[in-house]
């Protein structure tokens, strides 16, 4: 059992990027395994950040092997640019990132449909990234879709252009003004990046590096409140990123599944669409999204911004089996006077703490208080000197969801970390 996987409890942007790169000295191989380039995953180091997109999280340590799986969807234009943003050549990173022969392929006429099919909902949009995440899984799932080893085929121009057929007779009946020559020169250019890369099937090579005791780490794109299944549907992305997810979008049995770490933000944020019942649209929702910085990675949108809601992670925790569970950015809570948790949901009138299927019908947050702290938390490193208030803060979660948080991330670097024994 030496797969490990961490995954985000919330709506995302938990600080997945952040927490991979802190782990990833523990692990020989990083892995994605779902989503594409909707993802937005930061982290710090040496004063830079960076931020990657689809590729896994552990580039950043040379001697780590990075692995793109077969659940991920990949746009090969984002592919070319991140590459080219990392710094190293490609000769060189070839050797440490491995891509699925079987992950699908973006296609820029899915990037098309998908701002299409956005415009086309009005009031009902889902506030999606427009990265074709939608489109591209769409064809995946009907049998459509264009695989990563179809690129070495010698018709593979001709299949392309079968594709693209179809998605313009879908957009024919769209009033949508769209200019598919501008995506067409990146990609093609991005589909030449991508060939300097090994192709390989990838859950053979997962599973002979986990037989040879090699460690391995799944890194979780997006969150559990955005999977397919048990998300806020339809406000939800594409994929399954629940641990379930992993075992499909890498090929690995549930047997090899060792921990399940589970992120979760000391509040919320929800970039997008949809229910958020215990969203802050006051002063003290302005002042998390200001001082947590909480504007995407991905599409620089404001995320709304919200106090913990336990019921929402209660949820998570058993939709995915955590086991230890992360929590990020506490220091920015630092010198708020009181902080909340919801800790149940009123739903026409009466409490309940389950989610309910479906969840626009007005519910209200009922919330516990706690007295908040004044320390600047981010130079902290042992956890018996976070202030009381925030360990009060801590053991209540910890007693609710009956599991150990067992790191605290006290900011953005990958040194601002508290690893708790
Ligand atoms: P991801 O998608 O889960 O990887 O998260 P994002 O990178 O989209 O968003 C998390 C943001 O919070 C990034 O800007 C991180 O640099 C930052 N971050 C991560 N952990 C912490 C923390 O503990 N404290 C603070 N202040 N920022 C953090
Ligand atoms: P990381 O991995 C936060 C949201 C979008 C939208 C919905 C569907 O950085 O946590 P999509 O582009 O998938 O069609 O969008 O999901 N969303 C994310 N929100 N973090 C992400 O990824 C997200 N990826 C998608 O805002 O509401
Ligand atoms: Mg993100």
């Amino acid at each position: 059992m030496n797969i490990d996987i961490l995954l985000g409890l919330q709506w995302g942007d938990e600080g997945k990027g952040k927490i991979v790169d802190a782990l990833s000295p523990r692990y020989d191989v990083i892995t994605r395994f779902q989503g594409g380039p909707n993802a937005g995953h930061s982290l710090e180091f040496n004063n830079v950040k960076h931020v990657l997109h689809l590729i896994p999280s552990g580039i950043f340590h040379p001697e780590k092997l990075n692995i793109i799986g077969n659940g991920v969807v990949i746009d090969p234009a984002v592919f070319k640019k991140e590459i080219e943003e990392l710094g190293p050549s490609v000769a060189e990173l070839r050797k440490r990132l491995i891509i699925s022969t079987r992950a699908n392929l973006i296609l820029p006429s899915h990037r098309i449909l998908d701002a299409a099919y956005e415009l086309h909902k009005g009031n009902t949009k889902i506030g999606s990234t427009l990265k074709g995440i939608g489109p591209a899984y769409t064809d995946k799932t009907s049998r459509n879709g264009l695989r990563v080893g179809d690129i070495l085929r010698d018709n593979f121009k001709e299949l392309y252009n079968e594709h693209v057929k179809n998605h313009l007779t879908i957009l024919k009946s769209y009033k949508f003004e769209f200019d598919l020559k501008e995506y067409e020169k990146g990609w093609f250019e991005g589909i030449e990046t991508l060939k300097k890369f090994q192709f390989v099937n990838t859950e053979y090579l997962i599973n002979n590096l986990s037989q040879e005791g090699k460690r391995v780490l799944a890194e979780g794109a997006q969150g559990t409140m955005l999977d397919v299944d048990f998300g806020s549907y339809p406000f939800v992305t594409s994929s399954n990123t629940i641990s379930a997810g992993a075992c499909t979008g890498l090929g690995i049995s549930p047997r090899l599944i060792g921990e399940i770490f589970g992120i979760f933000k000391a509040y919320c944020t929800r970039v997008g669409s949809g229910p958020f019942p215990t969203e802050l649209n006051d002063e003290t929702g302005s002042e998390l999204r200001n001082i947590g910085h909480e504007f995407g990675a991905t599409t620089g949108r404001p995320r709304r911004c919200g106090w913990l809601d336990l019921p929402a992670l209660k949820y998570s925790i058993m939709i995915n089996g955590i086991t230890k569970l992360f929590m990020t950015k506490a220091d920015v809570m630092s010198g708020f006077n009181t902080i909340k948790i919801c800790t149940s949901y009123k739903i026409d009138g009466k409490e309940c703490v389950e989610l309910p299927f479906n969840d626009d019908s007005g519910i209200e947050p009922i919330y516990t208080s706690f007295p908040g702290w004044n320390e600047d938390i981010t130079g902290i490193r042992e956890f018996n000197e976070l202030p009381e208030a925030l360990k009060n803060f801590i053991e209540f979660i910890e007693t609710n969801t009956g599991v150990p948080i067992t790191l605290v991330s006290v900011g953005p670097d990958r040194k601002e970390t508290i690893f708790r024994s």
